[in-house]
């Protein structure tokens, strides 16, 4: 099972802002609008879900699946909460969908496809599920490990670095980003456009990284990646605020892309 840390609560609210305003502009770029019937893949606890649905509106549908009943029950409790009416949360792998769920006039994802062993045969078990010229918009992240400033932020690095090999370990594709290109193609889409951007923290952003190793932290002691002393978990948070506070430069926390395509 794929682990989502925002499951959870007491996430840094600027980092998911920040998340979002690109998966945002992504979708409204793509052409998602009023009115439109729109799939979320992995949907997670909904947070695209709820992007989408707001976008469509009350004559539109947006429909999230994800294999973790989890995530779903969240998501659920959210769209109750906040009265998310043009929105259904059901339970399902991406290869094995119930045949009934009728045709949508896009599939969307966030950082789902770097979970999947096989992307391109993943995107291609979707497409039967799109209208004739339907979308497929998808942002997935790209560990991108050349933009770190090694000598500047030794500790954010150091984070950073057990998280993605801790997602590396777990068979997670830390270059999904880079890779979107190629499965789209692969998959027999003719892509409209593709865009990067990359996530920065600043002394202003704040960070996540304490926040995901504490949610991390049983995968990260099993996996062997590095051990609980050296991570000191209880002064981690500060130590990460006092080296940005310090080191007076960005930190690229990784990049996000974004891709759209059509099928014919
Ligand atoms: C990193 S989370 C992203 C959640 C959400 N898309 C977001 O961006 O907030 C990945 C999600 O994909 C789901 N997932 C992974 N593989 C899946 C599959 N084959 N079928 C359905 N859901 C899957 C996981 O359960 C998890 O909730």
């Amino acid at each position: 099972m794929v682990e989502c840390a925002n499951y959870d609560k007491g996430e840094n609210k600027l980092m998911i802002a920040q998340r979002n305003d690109f998966t945002y502009q992504l979708l409204m770029d793509a052409g998602i609008k009023k009115g439109l019937r729109v799939l979320d893949v992995g949907c997670g606890s909904g947070e695209v879900t709820f992007l989408a649905a707001e976008i469509v509106g009350s004559t539109g549908e947006v429909i999230g699946f994800d294999s973790n009943e989890t995530a779903i029950a969240a998501a659920r409790d959210s769209a109750v909460k906040n009265q998310f009416a043009n929105t259904k949360f059901i339970i399902a792998e991406i290869d094995k969908l119930p045949q009934d769920l009728g045709r949508f006039d896009a599939i969307v994802g966030r950082r789902v496809l770097m979970y999947q062993p096989d992307a391109v045969f993943s995107i291609k078990s979707l497409l039967p599920y799109l209208k004739t010229k339907g979308l497929v918009v998808f942002q997935e992240s790209d560990s991108m490990g050349s933009f770190k400033d090694v000598d500047l932020m030794p500790l954010h690095t150091q984070v950073q670095t057990w998280i993605w090999n801790t997602v590396a370990k777990e068979g997670g594709n830390i270059h999904m980003g880079m890779n979107l290109y190629s499965v789209f193609k692969q998959a027999g889409l003719t892509i409209s456009q593709i865009r990067a951007e990359a996530v920065l923290q600043t002394l202003e952003t704040g960070s996540d990284l304490a926040w995901v190793v504490q949610m991390m932290l049983p995968r990260i002691i099993k996996l062997g990646v590095v051990n609980q002393k050296e991570i000191e978990i209880d002064t981690l948070e500060e130590r990460l605020n006092s080296e940005r506070q310090n080191a007076n430069t960005v930190f690229v926390r990784d990049m996000a892309f974004g891709i759209w395509a059509t099928i014919h």
